[in-house]
């Protein structure tokens, strides 16, 4: 059966399958033409999700990267949210500082005081980060921006060159708390007979708030089980009290409905939750909540040629930094349009 498959062929069909779950493709080349779904993963497909780096440097692209560069990319890109040396602004993560603090009550974990590889921070700042614009920096970039990271935690000096070589051998500092768990495996058996009523059963932790998530709302302490489910929330708890003030009642919920917002604005509503609803859901680091009235109103007066200068250019206020474009500079001047409208509509 194989003989019809050359050993390319063969390598290209299992990789499919590997990738199966993540891509959602449905297996082999034999599976896709008895059943007419999924396609063959093309090279440059496997490629876009084959970025991962290991502990030994393999998976680094070429390049070299310099403190220096990184310093000025890093205060342009990250340090709104981490900080200029690494501090983390308000609640967003501390990256830097913390040595000798993890047997504390409350660690301190960092890149430096935690993290086991150097090479995972080279991975995790080109998959996930800037926050609010994944996979936007270049590779060159993400060497730059890693060297200076490593620098802030004084893992590397000054004049250090980060390459694929000189990146594996750095060893970070933690690196021996992390080792290979010698407790035997152990799993529960499947219940066949007089089993406990699921109804009564009790669910004490769930997957969901491993990464808290109640720090983006101010004064909240708990992390929330949704982020979305408690941003509405929120939203539909101020509409609800601004319109008992001005003895309305309110049928939709949420933030303004549908129904009322302009094409423009309905344009913007994908733009605004991939991009800029990381701040104005919440209203964090002094950014206007989207919904509430009050913090828009003095803003809205100003006219929308301005708020679209100040939302595409950047904008230093009485309440914080607006990053040009919320720091997504690959999104047209009219997809941030269309943002702000649909920002302004949902909160007058
Ligand atoms: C808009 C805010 C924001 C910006 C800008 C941002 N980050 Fe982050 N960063 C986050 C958040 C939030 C997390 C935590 C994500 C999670 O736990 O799922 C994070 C996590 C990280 C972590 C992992 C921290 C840890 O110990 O787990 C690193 C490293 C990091 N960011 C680096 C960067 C770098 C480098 C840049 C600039 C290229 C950047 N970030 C820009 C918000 C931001
Ligand atoms: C990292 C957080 C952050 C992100 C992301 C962000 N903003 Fe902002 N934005 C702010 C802050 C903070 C202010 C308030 C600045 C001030 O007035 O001091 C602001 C203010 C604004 C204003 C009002 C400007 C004025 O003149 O009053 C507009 C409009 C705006 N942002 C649009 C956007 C749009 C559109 C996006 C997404 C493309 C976005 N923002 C993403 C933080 C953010």
């Amino acid at each position: 059966m194989f003989k019809s498959l050359d050993s390319k062929q063969m390598k290209k069909s299992l990789l499919a399958i590997g990738l199966g779950a993540a891509l959602a493709f449905t297996g082999s080349i034999a599976q896709a033409g008895k059943y007419g779904i999924g396609d063959t993963a093309t090279k440059d497909q496997i490629a876009g999700w084959d970025i991962d780096i290991r502990p030994d440097g393999k998976g680094l692209p070429a390049g070299e990267g310099t403190v220096e560069a990184g310093e000025s990319l890093y205060e342009e890109r990250c340090a709104t949210c981490h900080g200029l040396f690494g501090e983390g602004e308000g609640r967003w993560p501390v990256l830097a500082g913390g040595e000798g603090t993890l047997t504390e009550e409350r660690p301190t974990k960092t890149v430096g005081s935690y993290w086991p590889y150097a090479s995972t921070l080279y991975d995790y700042i080109r998959r996930a980060m800037p926050f609010t614009a994944p996979r936007s920096l270049s590779d060159q970039q993400v060497y730059d921006i890693t060297a200076y990271v490593l620098y802030l935690n004084e893992i590397i000096e000054e004049d250090f060159v980060l390459t694929k070589d000189s990146l594996a051998s750095i060893e970070m500092p933690n690196q021996d708390n992390f080792f290979v768990d010698p407790r035997p495996d152990v799993k529960n058996v499947r219940c066949m007979k007089n089993c406990a009523d699921p109804k009564k059963l009790k669910i004490a932790g769930t997957l969901r708030g491993i990464t808290p998530v109640g720090h983006f709302v101010e004064g909240a302490d708990a992390p929330a089980a949704s982020h979305d489910a408690q941003m509405e929330q929120e939203q539909h708890k101020e509409k609800a009290r601004k319109a008992t003030l001005k003895g309305e009642t309110l049928t939709s919920h949420g933030s303004a409905g549908a129904a009322s917002l302009s094409e423009m604005a309905l344009a913007g509503k994908a733009t605004y939750e991939g991009a800029c609803k990381v701040c104005h859901g919440s209203g964090l680091t002094g950014s206007p909540k989207v919904g509430d009235i009050d913090a828009w109103a003095g803003r809205i007066k100003q006219g929308m040629p301005i708020l679209l200068d100040h939302a595409i250019k950047g904008f230093s206020g009485d309440t914080g930094v607006m990053p040009p474009k919320g720091g997504r500079v690959d999104l047209s001047d009219k997809q941030v349009e269309q943002a702000v409208s649909y920002m302004v509509e949902s909160s007058q």
